[in-house]
C-alpha cells in the first residue's frame, strides 16, 4: 500500500509530484521521495516520516527538472527510514514501486554476484539494479531491459522507471496493484489512482494486470503481459482537482463522521425511488435472489459490515450466508456451490486480499457482486455487478462513513432479495424502506451526543483494556467499535458476543475495564440486559448505549449511559456505529495520537 506517481511535464516536476503524493498519502505515510533528471542525470530527495518532511527538504534544496517520479511509502521490507525510502536508483535507473517483489532475495544475490552494491534493506532496490544489469551487461536498451526485468519478478509490482539521459520517457508496469495513465496537454502521467492525477488531468486510462507502458510526452504505448501492443480505453473522471479539505473540522475523521447523515442519504437516494419509496436496485447481469448461497468476503471494517449483512440476509431473505475475512478465505480452498454468489465489500476497491478472494470465487464459477466506494477500482472492474456507496472520498484511515454507507447499501440489497424470494411482504419492504429513509435525520440526532461522548472519552482514555459487547447484528458493531478504538488510540480493545462473556472473557471484568454495551430494543434485548447485569455484578464499569427502553431498565445499574433514538431494529447498526466512532475519536484526541494517519496503518492495503 504505497502511492506512486510519474510526470513527463513541461515545467518543474518536483512540486507537482509532491502535490500528487499529498493525495496518495492515504496509501502510506512513513517516508517519501522524488527523483528528477537534472542535466540528464538522476537526482533524488527523500525523507523519513510524513510528506511535510520531504516538502521541507525540497524547500532547502530545490530539485529542478521537468520529468520525474515520486513515492509515499508504507514499509513492507526494511524499516521506515530515509535510506529505505523510494525512489531507489542506480546511476542509470530510478524506480518507485507499490507491492512486494517476492523473489527479491534470489535476484539480489544474483546481482551482488555481478558486482552490484545495494544500499537499502528493501525488496524494491533489486528493480533498479536488474534493469541496470540488462542495460550494462546485456546491452539492452531501456525498454527492452525493463521488459526483460518484468518477466523475472514474482509478486505484486506496480512501478514507474526513470532513466538517466531519457528526458522524454518513463516506463510503468501494473502487476497486482493499481496503476493508471493520465493524458495531459503535451504532458503525460502515471499514478496509483485517478485522485492523485485530478489536478493534472481528468483523462485516465486504467491499466490491466500485466500491462506495461512506454510513456512519452505525446503518447502511451501500452503492452500487455505478452508484450503485444494493445489499446486501453481512456475515460474521463469526475474527480475534482481541488484537494479535499477538512472544512473547519480538526480531523478528516471527524468531518467524515459528521458527513454520515448526508452520505447515507445520498446512498439511499441511489437505491430508493423517491417517488414510490420502494427500494430499486440497478439491473444486474444475474439475479442474486436466485442464489443458492451467498459468500461474503472482506477485510477489517468492511468485513464487519458483511457480518451485519449476514444477519439481514438470513432473516429477511432466508438465504444461506457464509462470511469470512479475505486473508483466511482465499487460502481455505472453500468448496463453492453451483449457482452461488460471492459478495465483496471494499471502500478502496483495491484491498489485495479481498481482490484475490474475488478471483478465487470467479475461478469457482460464482457470480461476483461487489460493494465499493471508488469507481473504476480494481475490485469494481473485476466484478460482474457493482453497487457503489456514495460516501465520497474517505481520507481518514479509520473507516467511518464508508462503513455506514456499506450498511445502507447492504440493507437495501437484503430487503430487495428478501422480497424477491417471497420471504418478506411488500408492506414489510416499505416499512424497512421508511425506516432507512429516517436514518439520516436520526443519525443527525445521534451526532448531537458528541459532547457527551467527549466527556465519556475521559473515562476510557486511561484504560489498558476495553471490552465491547453486543448480540445479533450488534455483535459485529462491538467488533467495529473495538477496532476503531484500537486503530486510532492504540488502546487494546476487544469486541465480543455478549452471550460469550460467561465463557471466559468475564474473567477480565474489574473496576479498571470499561465495558461498552450496545443494547437496542430488539429481539435480544432481555438477553443483553442479563449480560449487563452480570458485568455490573462484578463491579464492571459499563457504558450503556441504548434507547429509552434500555436506559429506563438499566441506567441506575451502570456507570454511564447514552440514549439513542428508538428505531426499527434493522437500522440500529447504522445508528449505533456513530457513538462508537465518536468515542474512539475523542479518546484518540485525548491520547494525542495521529487520528487521520495512525501509526503503522494505511488506508488501502494493497499488499498481502
Ligand atoms: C478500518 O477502519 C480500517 N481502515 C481497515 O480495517 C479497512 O476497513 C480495511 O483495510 C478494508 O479496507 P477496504 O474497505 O478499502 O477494502
Amino acid at each position: 500500500m504505497c502511492g506512486i506517481i510519474g510526470i513527463i511535464g513541461t515545467h518543474d516536476a518536483a512540486p507537482r509530484l509532491v502535490e500528487g503524493l499529498r493525495r496518495l498519502e492515504y496509501r502510506g505515510y512513513d517516508s517519501a521521495g522524488v527523483a528528477t533528471l537534472v542535466k540528464g542525470g538522476i537526482e533524488r530527495r527523500r525523507a523519513e516520516g510524513k510528506l511535510l518532511n520531504l516538502d521541507a527538504k525540497l524547500r532547502e534544496a530545490p530539485l529542478p527538472g521537468v520529468i520525474g517520479i515520486g513515492h509515499t511509502r508504507w514499509a513492507t521490507h526494511g524499516g521506515p527510514t530515509e535510506n529505505n525510502a523510494h525512489p531507489h536508483a542506480t546511476h542509470r535507473v530510478a524506480v518507485v514501486h507499490n507491492g512486494i517483489i517476492e523473489n527479491y532475495q534470489e535476484l539480489k544475490a544474483e546481482l551482488i554476484e555481478h558486482g552490484y552494491v545495494f544500499e537499502s534493506a528493501t525488496d524494491t532496490e533489486v528493480i533498479a539494479h536488474l534493469v541496470t544489469y540488462y542495460m550494462e551487461k546485456e546491452g539492452l536498451g531501456p525498454v527492452e531491459a525493463a521488459a526483460a526485468s518484468f518477466k523475472r519478478f514474482t509478486g505484486a509490482f506496480s512501478l514507474v522507471l526513470l532513466f538517466s539521459g531519457q528526458e522524454d520517457m518513463l516506463i510503468g508496469a501494473r502487476h497486482g496493484t493499481p496503476l493508471a495513465v493520465g493524458y495531459g496537454e503535451g504532458e503525460m502521467y502515471f499514478a496509483s489512482d485517478a485522485f492523485a492525477l485530478a489536478p493534472l488531468t481528468n483523462r485516465i486510462c486504467y491499466l490491466e494486470d500485466g500491462d506495461w507502458v512506454e510513456l512519452t510526452r505525446s503518447a502511451a504505448v501500452i503492452h500487455d503481459a505478452s508484450d503485444a501492443v494493445v489499446e486501453r480505453p481512456v475515460k474521463t473522471t469526475a474527480l475534482s482537482g481541488a484537494l479535499i479539505g477538512k472544512d473547519g473540522y480538526r480531523h478528516y475523521m471527524l468531518k467524515e463522521i459528521y458527513e454520515q447523515p448526508q452520505v447515507i442519504g445520498d446512498t439511499l437516494n441511489a437505491y430508493i425511488n423517491p417517488e414510490t419509496g420502494r427500494v430499486t436496485l440497478p439491473e444486474t447481469s444475474f439475479d442474486i435472489a436466485k442464489a443458492t448461497k451467498l459468500t461474503i468476503v472482506a477485510c477489517g471494517t468492511a468485513y464487519y459490515a458483511g457480518v451485519v449483512a449476514k444477519y439481514w440476509f438470513e432473516t429477511l431473505a432466508r438465504l444461506p450466508v457464509e462470511v469470512d475475512i479475505a486473508s483466511e478465505f482465499r487460502y481455505r480452498e472453500a468448496p463453492m456451490p453451483e449457482g452461488g454468489v460471492a459478495l465483496f465489500i471494499s471502500q478502496s476497491g483495491e484491498t489485495l486480499d479481498t481482490l484475490e478472494a474475488l478471483r478465487y470465487c470467479k475461478r469457482q464459477g460464482q457470480k461476483i457482486l461487489s460493494i465499493v466506494n471508488v469507481p473504476e477500482s480494481t475490485i469494481a472492474r473485476e466484478s460482474d455487478a457493482v453497487l457503489y456507496t456514495m460516501a465520497g472520498p474517505e481520507i481518514g484511515v479509520a473507516s467511518t462513513k464508508a462503513f455506514t454507507t456499506q450498511l445502507t447499501t447492504l440493507a437495501c440489497l437484503a430487503v430487495t432479495v428478501g422480497h424477491a424470494r417471497g420471504v418478506i411482504p411488500a408492506e414489510r419492504m416499505q416499512q424497512i424502506a421508511q425506516a432507512l429513509r429516517e436514518v439520516p435525520a436520526r443519525a443527525a440526532d445521534v451526532l448531537a451526543h458528541d459532547e457527551r461522548l467527549h466527556e465519556l472519552a475521559q473515562e476510557v482514555a486511561e484504560a489498558r483494556d476495553v471490552l465491547y459487547l453486543g448480540r445479533g447484528a450488534m455483535y459485529p458493531l462491538a467488533l467495529e467499535g473495538a477496532l476503531k478504538l484500537k486503530e486510532i488510540s492504540y488502546i487494546h480493545a476487544e469486541g465480543y458476543a455478549a452471550g460469550e462473556l460467561k465463557h471466559g472473557p468475564i474473567a477480565l471484568i474489574d473496576e479498571n475495564v470499561p465495558v461498552i454495551v450496545l443494547v437496542p430494543s430488539d429481539g435480544l434485548f432481555e438477553k443483553t440486559v442479563s449480560n449487563v447485569q452480570e458485568v455490573c455484578a462484578r463491579s464492571g464499569k459499563v457504558l450503556l448505549i441504548a434507547d429509552k427502553k434500555g436506559i429506563d431498565k438499566l441506567s441506575d445499574k451502570v456507570r454511564w449511559s447514552l440514549e439513542l433514538p428508538a428505531c426499527d431494529p434493522l437500522v440500529a447498526p447504522l445508528l449505533y456505529a456513530i457513538p462508537v466512532q465518536l468515542l474512539a475519536y475523542h479518546v484518540a484526541v485525548l491520547k494525542g495520537t495521529d487520528v487521520d494517519q495512525p501509526r503503522n496503518l494505511a488506508k488501502s492495503v494493497t499488499v498481502e
